[in-house]
């Protein structure tokens, strides 16, 4: 067995259609395939591209999404180990809000083998394209929903505001469907500070199965926001709340007018 490299792709948010032809010919002319995929159907269709493809252990009885983290980047590098090209899959661009997969390359790398990451097609990229937002109109902040609030992350509202892993705030283990989620209500406490409560936020989950399916944009007022439903595959998207003053001396400076 030759020895041992690593390439991490990303499949996309849509089934199928979001993979990248780079990302398809990695996933079929690799050794052995891992992945860890979002829905059952693209976890199937993997089989279709190669024929030793493997789930990626996800032991939600841990205490800590961390450590089943962790056990996931121990088992991609127990693979490189043992040697031939390895392809890990994970869903959307692989090294978006994705710790096991950056960890993994680092590991790698650390012992010696090649390791490289390819980009994909992330939520983000989705939510620009079904809510029409152009990030270079206002700038764009993307911030995970816990972190956020526990670094006190300083931002802008006059730029535009995404927020991952709606689903999970100050849950550092697992969703669970119908859980309560008193993270909500302090997450819009904290915006509404900015904002104001009236401010419409939208509840943003991109389509898996289009054109079967499509995406969910709920707008709420900010104030709806603690009794929202959400699930997993939330993201919070907060419009801008007004435009941002000009710096006429710096446009002075620069030598521009309007
Ligand atoms: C662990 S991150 C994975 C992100 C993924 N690597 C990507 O590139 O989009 C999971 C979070 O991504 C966002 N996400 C995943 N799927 C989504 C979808 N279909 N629509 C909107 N947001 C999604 C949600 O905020 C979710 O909590």
């Amino acid at each position: 067995m030759e020895p041992g490299t690593l390439t991490i792709v990303g499949t996309g948010i849509q089934l199928v259609g979001h993979l990248t032809l780079a990302a398809q010919a990695w996933i079929k002319e690799a050794d052995k395939v891992l992945f860890a995929v979002a829905d059952p159907v693209t976890a199937k269709w993997l089989q279709t591209l190669n024929t030793i493809v493997e789930p990626l252990p996800y032991n939600t009885n841990n205490q800590r999404r961390r450590q089943t983290y962790q056990e996931m980047v121990e088992c991609i590098l127990a693979a490189v180990r043992q040697g031939g090209n390895i392809c890990v899959v994970f869903y959307g661009h692989p090294g978006v809000f994705s710790d096991p997969a950056h960890e993994a390359i680092k590991q790698a790398r650390q012992e010696g083998f090649h390791a490289q990451m390819l980009p994909g097609i992330s939520a983000e990229d989705c939510l620009f394209a079904d809510l029409g937002v152009d990030p270079g109109r206002n700038g764009c902040q993307s911030f995970e929903a816990t972190d956020f609030l526990i670094r006190r992350r300083r931002f802008d509202p006059t730029s535009v505001l995404i927020l991952w892993q709606l689903a999970m705030v100050g849950n550092l283990g697992f969703f669970k469907e119908d859980a309560p989620s008193p993270g909500l209500t302090i997450l819009a406490e904290v915006l509404g500070q900015h904002y104001g409560f009236k401010h419409e936020v939208i509840i943003y989950e991109a389509a898996t199965y289009y054109p079967v399916c499509q995406p969910l944009i709920k707008p709420l007022p900010l104030s709806q926001l603690p009794k929202a439903k959400v699930s997993e595959i939330s993201t919070l998207y907060v419009p801008p709340q007004a435009p941002a003053t000009l710096d006429y001396e710096m446009m002075a400076r620069l030598g521009i007018s309007l």
